[in-house]
């Protein structure tokens, strides 16, 4: 058995981002419709002009903007992220759109406690572009990937991932409207199975244990689940 990854309820998060920010809407609202039992402690953005800033002021969260530019190295931009989700006792961090590699600076402050989203299936597509590369490359399914944060670029134990048809006549956007769909569903079903208790970590794999049979059913989820006893 490896190590269960537990949390209290409800989970404290913090959500970084650099950008528009529907991925910290979906989760913000899965909270507000009593989908996922977590408080939102606290968004960090790199960018003063980050839309996600204001979708987290408009939903009464606290807000920080940590800019990398102030810092001489990675190691001190991420010791100030540190110091700010601690002092928020933020449990668990999902970056959602956050444009920075994290150092071990970050990543050993909360082993195996920060998810990140990525528009591809993993390991197709790393890094920047994903949805375009998906489409150069003629793949006929896309789609997107929640992963626990290694130092390897978006090589992380891989914990839910979501399938879209690619269409004959799919561009960039329509392909990215369409992933974008999925991941909004994805990213809050992730952290509320952590909160809930259910990843396991068993070498690079993450074994989602108990699950309820509402998403037992869903045949994407990556591994299989293990039926549930309730
Ligand atoms: C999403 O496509 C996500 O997969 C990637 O960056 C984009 C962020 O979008 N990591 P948003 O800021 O959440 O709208």
């Amino acid at each position: 058995m490896g190590s269960t990854i537990a949390a209290r309820a409800p989970l404290r998060l913090g959500v970084l981002v650099s950008g528009r920010g529907t991925n910290l809407q979906s989760i913000i609202d899965a909270i507000e419709r009593g989908e996922l039992n977590a408080i939102i402690k606290l968004v960090i953005s790199n960018r003063a002009d980050a839309p996600g800033l204001i979708r987290a002021q408009r939903a009464k969260i606290p807000t920080r903007v940590i800019d990398q530019r102030r810092f001489g190295s990675r190691e001190e931009f991420d010791g100030a992220m540190v110091d700010a989700l601690r002092a928020a006792e933020v449990e668990l961090v999902a970056c959602a759109g956050f444009m920075r590699i994290l150092s071990p600076v970050i990543l050993d402050a909360f082993p195996n406690r920060i998810m990140n989203i990525h528009p591809s299936l993993l390991p197709a597509f790393p890094g920047l572009n994903a949805q375009k590369a998906a489409l150069e490359h003629g793949t006929r399914l896309a789609g997107c990937t929640v992963f626990f944060v290694t130092p390897g670029t978006d090589d992380g134990p891989i914990i839910v991932q979501a399938a879209v048809p690619v269409m004959p006549d799919d561009d960039e956007q329509t392909l990215s409207d369409r992933i974008l769909a999925q991941e909004h569903r994805i990213y809050p079903l992730a952290i509320s199975l952590f909160q809930q208790g259910r990843l396991q970590l068993r070498g690079r794999q993450v074994v989602v244990v108990d699950a309820p049979k509402s998403i037992g059913r869903d045949a994407l989820m990556n591994p299989p689940l293990r039926p549930s006893r309730s």
